[in-house]
């Protein structure tokens, strides 16, 4: 049966899935088989899900979901569109949410699963293209092992429910689009810095200072505004030949209101907008203790020198949930979260309020419906219930120095050097 995005959303019982369902509608179709396609065919499920390291006991929901896709026109056309959109359209777009709840209920998530299925073949491809060793690609696919616990951690799930949250489904398409590799704890993205600082080291002491990106709207805690709230003042950045002149980012994470001039002849501009970093991704499952941080920090340093040499990343950049300057008011000082905020040099973000899903596997809009089995899930409960609002928290260290992490350098440095 031939549909248009308004006719399939219609037989979908959801009109609001047209806008979803437009970007590249005739590219996507015009790709599809005539035939059942190879990702709906059942015989193929437990090699490709095994190829994933996922439990065989998955096996039962997601055949009995493509069986139920593949005999209902509306739900084939549907997962084809998605799939291809996931996996071949040229455009990396996959739409990271997409209303089937009406359709499907809870095993919305065994179809976006099902979808996953294809990343072992597609990864190993491209990982092959780039000359990546297999451990490597291996140690990737885990990641689908870490939504689908994600799925199951999640509250009103079972615990043995087979299925992963579409956004994270679609975000197995960065692997293919980007350089980007697990090693060890975390993961490396080689990408295009988005300015959000400018950080400058000094000649002689190595000290290293970032000054707040130009035309920031600053609130009264040094943290960025929110949209729509009035800003206390907004941060100014110039170069000229005598050096860079503007707004301190302290290293804990907020911008100070004075300005400050880095001469040139004493600061050497070492990190700018659209230089290549690594930004840090923090795959579900375990801790995040300081030596597995460290080692995972020197796999990148020589992971990325070996493959990818051409384009030197410049620094290590992350942006998340436990990167938020007011951490430390709500766990302990040894929390591992912290102890990697002191080894960081921390800047504000634009406030993000979908961050701390990571923490809950859930939208955080209603504080009294949070789950509170952890410590940091009861303080950040309360911190939202008291009206708090999370902005998370971005963080650098410049590349070479990544391989010795040392707790309080860049606070000792900064003090020094802006004193
Ligand atoms: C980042 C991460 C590894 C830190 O965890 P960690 O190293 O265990 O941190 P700590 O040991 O300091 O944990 C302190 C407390 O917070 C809890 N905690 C830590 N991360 C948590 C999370 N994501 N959800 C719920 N509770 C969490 C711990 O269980 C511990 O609670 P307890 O005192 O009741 O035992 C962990 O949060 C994680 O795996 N997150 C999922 C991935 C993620 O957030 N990625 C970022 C995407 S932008």
């Amino acid at each position: 049966m031939d549909f248009t995005p308004a006719t399939l959303a219609i037989a979908l019982g959801c009109p609001e899935a047209e806008a979803a369902l437009t970007p590249h509608w005739a590219l996507g179709c015009a790709a599809r088989p005539a035939g059942l396609p190879a990702f709906l065919d059942p015989a193929t499920i437990p090699a490709r899900r095994a190829a994933l390291d996922l439990d065989a006991a998955c096996d039962t929901a997601l055949v009995a979901m493509a069986v139920e896709v593949a005999g209902d026109p509306a739900l084939a056309a549907t997962a084809w569109y998605l799939h291809w959109r996931l996996w071949h359209c040229p455009h990396p777009c996959c739409p990271a949410s997409f209303p089937l709840a009406g359709r499907l209920g809870n095993r919305t998530g065994t179809f976006w699963l099902l979808l996953t299925l294809d990343f072992a073949a597609r990864l190993g491809e491209v990982h092959q293209a780039r000359g990546y060793p297999a451990a490597v690609t291996t140690d990737c696919l885990d990641q689908v092992r870490g939504y689908l616990d994600n799925w199951r951690k999640t509250p009103g799930h079972a615990a043995d429910a087979v299925g992963c949250h579409p956004g994270q489904a679609c975000w197995l398409r960065t692997y293919l689009d980007f350089p980007y590799v697990r090693l060890g704890r975390l993961a490396y993205q080689l990408m295009p810095f988005n300015g959000a600082v400018a950080a400058y080291r000094h000649r002689r002491s190595g000290a290293v200072v970032a000054l707040a990106r130009d035309r920031l709207r600053i609130d009264g805690d040094g943290l960025v505004a929110r949209v729509g709230q009035p800003s206390a003042w907004t941060t100014t950045l110039g170069h000229d030949a005598r050096g860079a002149h503007g707004h301190p980012v302290d290293p804990a994470g907020t911008v100070q209101r004075r300005r400050v001039d880095l001469a040139a002849s004493d600061w050497a501009l070492i990190l700018a907008k659209d230089d290549p970093i690594l930004s840090i991704h923090i795959p579900p499952g375990g801790a995040m203790d300081l030596a597995a941080v460290q080692d995972s920090f020197r796999r990148a340093q020589e992971f990325f020198a070996r493959h990818h040499g051409d384009r030197p990343a410049r620094a290590l950049w992350c942006s998340t949930w436990f990167l938020d300057p007011r951490l430390h008011r709500l766990l302990p000082a040894s929390a591992n979260p912290l102890r990697l905020q002191r080894c960081l040099y921390l800047h504000p973000v634009d406030p993000w309020d979908g961050g701390l899903w990571f923490v809950f596997l859930q939208d955080t809009s209603d504080p009294a419906r949070l789950p509170r089995t952890t410590s940091l899930q009861r303080a950040l409960a309360d911190f939202l219930a008291g009206g708090g609002r999370w902005n998370c928290g971005g963080a650098f260290i410049p590349l070479d120095q990544a391989g010795t992490l040392e707790e309080g350098r860049y606070a000792a440095g900064f003090a020094a050097a802006l004193a």
